[in-house]
């Protein structure tokens, strides 16, 4: 990014505009970006490089559901693109919100824009843009199969569904003192395409003095009981690493660009990956990871998957604070391996 387009705010500004008097939604500005809906779209307009008024549509349902794992994931790991125009890059204490910058065709055009919000105000933006725009009876972490739908005027809201805490286990989910494990009584009960996974617990026979430090649990099961879908939790913590399994059906929500390397463990079923240039793009693989299969996103790709039915994917992420950077500075390679 050329310095001389990068609009940084260091102080919020008003971010509500007026609600529409036909379907009932408000309309949000985050500096030079605006966001409308109506029954079907989500419409983002800005004013390009150049100063040539854009505008860019979503379906609204793939808008909410980007939305939805911008604002559960804190931003996450590098880029959250809501499709190929628009998204946000997370730099941990300030967010960049752009459209078409990483597009290689606008991008040469002229016609993208870009600007940098503190973390705070852009989330208090889209968790106000998610609240009101999501109607009752909608749920968008949810496979679309088990929801309703997110069209039509404003009908009411589905607040509990769109504030669930995310599931970020310390140690290790079944220990004591961590998050629990999942269950018919917890609001868990096994998913329909997991009826034939066992449900029975490992036999841990602990010495006297370690009970509370050797431990097991049936991570099939555990993720047999998820609610939603690609929403990775963390089930065990070391240090930096993260073994963050999730279940997955329909669309990865968003294209993940990667500012580091991520671990794909497909633990069942199939899961079809497109990859491309994260800055571009440009088209780079098409990977079909089938039950058992292994896989590594580099660094400098985007990826999006598709799960034909519901799919269990365990995703290791480094947490370091400092990869990204080591990286950009080429202290840390941005392939898992070197042969
Ligand atoms: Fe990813």
């Amino acid at each position: 990014m050329n310095a001389q387009t990068r609009i940084t705010h260091h102080a919020a500004s008003p971010a509500t505009l007026q609600r529409n008097s036909v379907h009932g939604y408000s309309a949000f500005r985050l500096g030079g970006f605006e966001f409308y809906r109506d029954e079907y779209f989500a419409h983002i307009r800005w004013e390009s490089r150049d100063s040539r008024p854009m505008s860019h549509s979503l379906d609204v349902a793939i808008f909410l559901r980007a939305l939805m794992r911008d604002v559960a994931w804190g931003f996450f790991y590098g880029w959250v693109n809501f499709d190929e125009v628009f998204g946000t890059l997370n730099h941990y204490t300030s967010v960049d919100l752009y459209a078409g910058t990483y597009n290689g065709a606008m991008k040469s055009a002229g016609i993208d824009r870009l600007e940098t919000f503190p973390t705070e105000q852009i989330r208090t933006v889209f968790e106000q843009m998610l609240d009101d725009w999501t109607n009752e009876g909608f749920d968008p972490f949810a496979a679309p199969q088990e929801t309703g739908l997110a069209y039509g005027p404003k009908r009411g809201n589905n607040r509990s569904a769109i504030t669930r805490a995310r599931e970020l286990a310390t140690r290790c989910v079944g220990l004591k003192g961590d998050l629990p494990l999942r269950a018919d009584h917890t609001g868990s009960p096994v998913n329909r395409a997991f009826a034939d996974v066992p449900q029975d617990e490992p036999l841990i026979h602990a010495e006297p003095g370690f009970e509370d430090q050797v431990h097991a649990f049936n991570l099939f099961a555990f993720l047999s009981r998820s609610q939603v879908t690609w929403n990775p939790s963390f089930t065990s913590v070391v240090k930096h690493s993260y073994m963050c399994p999730t279940t997955e059906e329909h669309i990865l929500p968003i294209i993940h660009g990667n500012d580091r390397v991520e671990w794909f463990f497909q633990m069942c079923d199939e899961i079809d990956w497109s990859c491309a240039d994260k800055n571009t793009g440009k088209p780079l693989a098409r990977i079909i990871m089938k039950a058992g299969d292994m896989a590594a996103m580099p660094a400098y790709c985007r990826h999006q998957g598709f799960s034909p039915k519901r799919s269990m994917l365990l995703v290791w992420e480094n947490g370091s604070p400092s990869l990204v950077y080591e990286i950009q500075k080429g202290e840390s390679p941005e392939v898992p391996v070197e042969f």
